[in-house]
């Protein structure tokens, strides 16, 4: 176990991988309430003029498709997608982002509490054309469960994408050893506790095998344009080292039936 100096802006600490802890619904609520991550994500640098615009360029086409949104947040994704003809179904452990996004979507998504990391017994199997699960792989205590139960319920010629934070980024800021995969606790911008795994590429991409998956498609994002006019030294740190990484996942042919 390692474990990161505290310092009041940037606290963090670790626990031994694997060690599994119920979500903190409670967290995601109190900053929540604070409105830190809706407002953020509706507009900050890294969700609205980095993250969403270039996985929703991997996405591509959603029109008449079934797609489920795993750890929707405040259903930003919800409301892109279903603006673009997708039947959408958003999840979240958390009920204030559950209602957030009931609001925010008016009636045009149907969505659900649902902690990912529980079975998704509820779902048909083979019954979405694409999973979306944007910035939540790290926050998850067992991704490779996870990502098996989305296999389940994805039809064998389905996608999944996903977008988490890039290791070189993690190891950047962290520092320590780029191999080290733990757990760790820091605060992010406006205050926001974040609990999440940091892990070399093997080791995310590991996940994926394990689970069912191969990589279709990987992208490094560069930031959207739009990052440039409101957000300047954002654009030009981003256009230079990564800050997010998104993978386009297909079932592997061997792992169908
Ligand atoms: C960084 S936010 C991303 C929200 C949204 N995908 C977006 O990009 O706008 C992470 C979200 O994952 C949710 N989350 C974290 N762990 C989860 C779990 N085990 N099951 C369901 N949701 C989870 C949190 O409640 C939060 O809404």
């Amino acid at each position: 176990m390692h474990r990161f100096r505290a310092t009041p802006t940037d606290r963090r600490n670790c626990k031994t991988p694997g060690q599994r802890t119920p979500v903190d619904t409670d967290r995601f609520q109190q900053n929540q309430l604070r409105g830190s991550f809706n407002t953020h994500a509706a507009t900050g640098p890294y969700n609205a003029h980095y993250d969403r615009p270039a996985l929703l360029q991997l996405l591509g086409h959603v029109e008449g498709l079934s797609v489920l949104d795993a750890g929707c947040g405040p259903g930003l994704y919800a409301q892109e997608l279903t603006a673009r003809g997708a039947r959408v179904l958003g999840v979240d452990a958390s009920p204030e982002m559950i209602r957030l996004a009931s609001k925010r979507n008016g009636g045009g998504a149907e969505f659900r509490v649902h902690d990912l990391e529980s079975p998704l017994d509820w779902a048909e199997n083979k019954s979405f054309d694409r999973i979306v699960m944007a910035l939540v792989l790290h926050h998850l205590q067992n991704p490779r469960s996870v990502l098996r139960e989305f296999h389940h319920v994805l039809r064998d010629d389905g996608r999944l994408l996903l977008s988490t934070v890039h290791p070189v980024a993690d190891w950047r800021r962290l520092g320590g050893s780029y191999f080290a995969d733990e757990r760790v606790q820091e605060t992010w911008s406006l205050g926001l506790e974040a609990e999440f795994r940091r892990a070399p590429l093997t080791a995310v991409i590991a996940d994926f095998t394990a689970a069912g998956f191969a990589i279709e498609a990987l992208v490094e994002p560069q930031p959207a344009p739009s990052m440039e006019a409101e957000y300047p030294k954002h654009a030009e740190r981003l256009s230079a080292e990564p800050g997010f990484i998104a993978f386009s996942l297909i079932k592997h042919p061997s792992s169908q039936g």
